[in-house]
């Protein structure tokens, strides 16, 4: 596997989170708390300390390790501040070779093409790579900017999951997507 990083596009710069980064993840959960709300499981109070985000980023590490999971951030030019957040989870290899893709961006990046620049540069590499075959994005019927997104990013539309994810506490339907490799785009 080519595990290289980071990626620089015109306004970030993404890679892989690690252990030094508890300070800025703290602030990019505090800040983007309620923006974040609508569209994620419920969250303790614990998960807006600086403990909870040293063990997130211990276990994704692991993660990395085994496999498992590949979260990144993409940080300001400067790799200062984190703009946004996507992960490559639940990988399975096999004859599968796919994962579920997740992302967020702060309320103070959404709406400028920020997203679509990060994962638009993310998903050649998670083809190449990581030799995935299938990147799976799922998201609630209302999250229309999170549809508007997949669909500029060539994902198409696959199924209808009744009571998919526990969303703020509530089990919400999904519509599933992905994007297949050298099906949608040139990857
Ligand atoms: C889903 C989410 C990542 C989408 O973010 P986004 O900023 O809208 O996505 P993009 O980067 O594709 O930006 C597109 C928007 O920027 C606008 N835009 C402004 N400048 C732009 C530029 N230079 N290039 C492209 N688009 C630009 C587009 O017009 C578009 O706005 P519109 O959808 O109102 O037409 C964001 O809403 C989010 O983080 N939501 C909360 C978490 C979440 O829902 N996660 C996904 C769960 S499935």
């Amino acid at each position: 596997m080519n595990l290289i990083h980071p990626i620089q596009t015109s306004r970030t710069v993404m890679r892989m989170v690690e252990p030094g980064d508890a300070q800025r993840l703290l602030r990019y959960r505090v800040q983007n708390r309620e923006h974040l709300a609508p569209w994620e499981p419920l969250r303790d109070k614990a998960y807006y300390t600086l403990d909870h985000c040293v063990q997130t980023l211990a276990e994704s590490r692991e993660a990395i390790r085994l496999d498992r999971s590949y979260p990144f951030f993409a940080l300001d030019l400067a790799g200062n501040e984190v703009l946004a957040c996507f992960t490559f989870a639940n990988i399975v290899r096999g004859a599968f070779q796919a994962c579920h893709l997740g992302y967020g961006i702060s309320a103070a990046w959404q709406g400028r093409g920020v997203m679509q620049e990060v994962l638009g540069a993310a998903l050649p590499w998670a083809f190449g790579g990581l030799g995935l075959h299938r990147v799976m994005a799922n998201y609630m019927p209302r999250n229309e900017r999170s549809g508007r997104l997949l669909e500029r990013l060539g994902f198409e539309r696959e199924g209808y999951a009744k009571h998919y994810l526990q969303i703020a506490g509530v089990w919400e339907d999904h519509i599933l997507t992905s994007r297949i490799r050298g099906v949608s785009r040139d990857d």
